[in-house]
């Protein structure tokens, strides 16, 4: 045989074209795209299907440790590699990159090997790390990150808020200069920190603990002020940096603003940003606590202003901020059900639902086209985290990283069908229109589904520790990306 399989009859789409083509496979990878191919030992029939790159969730949690101020007072992560990546593979997602997170007073070498334990065996879907560096010591700054950022791990997130995360604007700075001096890319975490801690101990004192207060203690004004210096500081230190998990129009204004000034400055989003509100704090029996995450959710009109970044090219990565916390005692209710606000811990599960809800919602209801969803789903990430070509596209060389979707495809989302271990999604009962029917990791089919009574059956055909780690390049422009050829980048 020519291929080990050829995908027939479907639309293939990247981030720049929408053609239609079989999809030739051999040895992991995409190794011819045509019409007409022969010679597989295998076939699937993608007749009326999108052929599209497998998603990468840049931004998700897994298997953290405890940590006091990050995630609130002891919960324990209910996802580790294995459960996290199944859930990912099971909704499209084929790569994902959760945090290797430096604890203060600890090195990130550490933190790194430390994950590496966490992972290995484990993982259905290719993984990576990014770095958090929460004590950015001259140790830290001359001689680990230097090394880390040429030896793959080319992405340092940083947080202005956290009591046990937040470093200094001057530490921020530190940072800049040496993700900039090796071509690695930095994100931020911008709330600002002592408005944060003023508003939630002004809250507390009037008695406002509710889940829903948690939005009154992080208003617009504490992400736009932190966001504009966040951009002040990569303007000062001429290095690029990432926005992440931007929540409303504020934020998002600050960001054209410094784009205009001609600052490097890259944005996410998040699927709560888009789906979830402030009414969603507000709910009977402390359930509202599954929705605290942060930044908070905004309003409605909100919602609107992020999707107009999402169509007009302002946002260049859609991640889920997957950050996996059950409604039970070790998560959400570690501190009872009359626990303040702040003693919840922060975010949401999402690494399943992340692209079916922008295939849905983005394409499907015609706000954005395919290639455009093909880039917030999976290139433009692969791009500024410097794993383009090999992932994030389909082309010749590429790995055959791939979801078939059925635009036809009707499903109701219940937390019973998502292979998270987190006991809810805060989408139960939404109704979206198009589902990856067969979900591929560098040339295997790790799970598909099957219809039975108009209900989705998953089935799981990969195993754990099938994924391997990437080592990642330097953190690519889009120009500069798109320029290069497969040789020169990765083969
Ligand atoms: O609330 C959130 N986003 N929790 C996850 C940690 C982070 O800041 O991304
Ligand atoms: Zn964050
Ligand atoms: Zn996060
Ligand atoms: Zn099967």
């Amino acid at each position: 045989y020519e291929f080990d399989t050829i995908i027939r009859g479907g639309t293939v789409a990247t981030a720049s074209d929408v053609f239609r083509s079989d999809v030739g496979i051999r040895d992991g990878r995409v190794v011819a795209l045509g019409e007409g191919l022969r010679g597989a030992r295998r076939e699937i029939d993608a007749t009326g299907k999108y052929v599209l790159p497998g998603g990468i969730d840049a931004h998700c949690h897994l298997d953290q440790p405890k940590a006091e101020g990050l995630a609130a007072a002891g919960s324990v992560m209910a996802d580790d590699f294995f459960s996290g990546s199944r859930s990912a593979i099971f909704g499209g997602t084929t790569t994902i990159v959760p945090f290797a997170v430096q604890h203060r007073g600890t090195s990130v070498v550490a933190a790194v090997e430390d994950y590496h334990r966490r992972a290995a065996g484990k993982a259905y879907c290719d993984y990576s790390f990014h770095l958090i560096v929460s004590d950015p010591t001259e140790r830290v700054l001359k001689e680990e990150l230097p090394r880390l950022l040429t030896e793959g791990y080319t992405s340092v997130k940083v947080y202005m808020t956290y009591e046990a995360m937040r470093i200094s604007d001057r530490q921020i700075l530190d940072v800049l200069d040496v993700t900039r001096q090796h071509g690695a890319l930095a994100m931020i975490h911008a709330e600002n920190f002592e408005c944060i801690s003023w508003l939630t101990e002004k809250l507390e004192a009037e008695g406002k603990i509710a889940p829903r207060y948690h939005a009154d203690s992080r208003p617009q004004a504490v992400e736009r002020e932190a966001t504009h210096r966040a951009i002040a500081l990569s303007e000062v230190a001429e290095a690029r940096l990432l926005i992440v998990h931007v929540s409303g129009g504020e934020a998002i204004n600050e960001i054209r603003r410094g784009r205009e000034r001609g600052v490097p400055i890259f944005a996410e989003t998040c699927p709560q940003y888009l789906f979830l509100s402030e009414e969603d704090l507000d709910q009977p029996d402390f359930h509202g606590a599954k929705c605290i995450c942060s930044p908070p959710p905004r309003d409605k009109g909100n919602q609107e202003i992020v999707w107009r970044g999402i169509e007009d090219g302002l946002f260049d990565i859609f991640s889920s901020d997957h950050a996996p916390y059950r409604f039970d005692e070790d998560g959400k209710l570690r501190h009872g059900r009359n626990a303040p606000f702040r003693k919840v811990a922060n975010g949401i599960p999402g690494l399943e639902t992340r692209a079916p809800l922008l295939f849905s919602e983005g394409f499907m209801a015609g706000r954005i086209d395919l290639c455009r969803f093909v880039a917030l789903n999976s290139a433009n990430a692969a791009k500024l985290y410097g794993l383009y070509p090999r992932k994030g596209t389909i082309a010749i060389g590429a790995d055959a990283d791939i979801a078939i979707w059925d635009p036809e495809q009707r499903v109701t989302i219940r937390n019973e069908m998502l292979h998270h271990n987190v006991d809810f999604t805060p989408y139960e009962g939404r109704t979206l229109q198009g589902w990856p029917m067969t979900v591929m990791v560098r040339g295997r089919i790790v799970c598909d589904y099957t219809e039975r009574d108009g209900v989705l059956q998953g089935q799981l055909h990969g195993e754990a520790g099938y994924g391997e780690f990437l080592a990642r390049g330097s953190s690519a422009r889009d120009k500069k990306a798109e320029g290069q050829t497969l040789e020169a980048a990765w083969i």
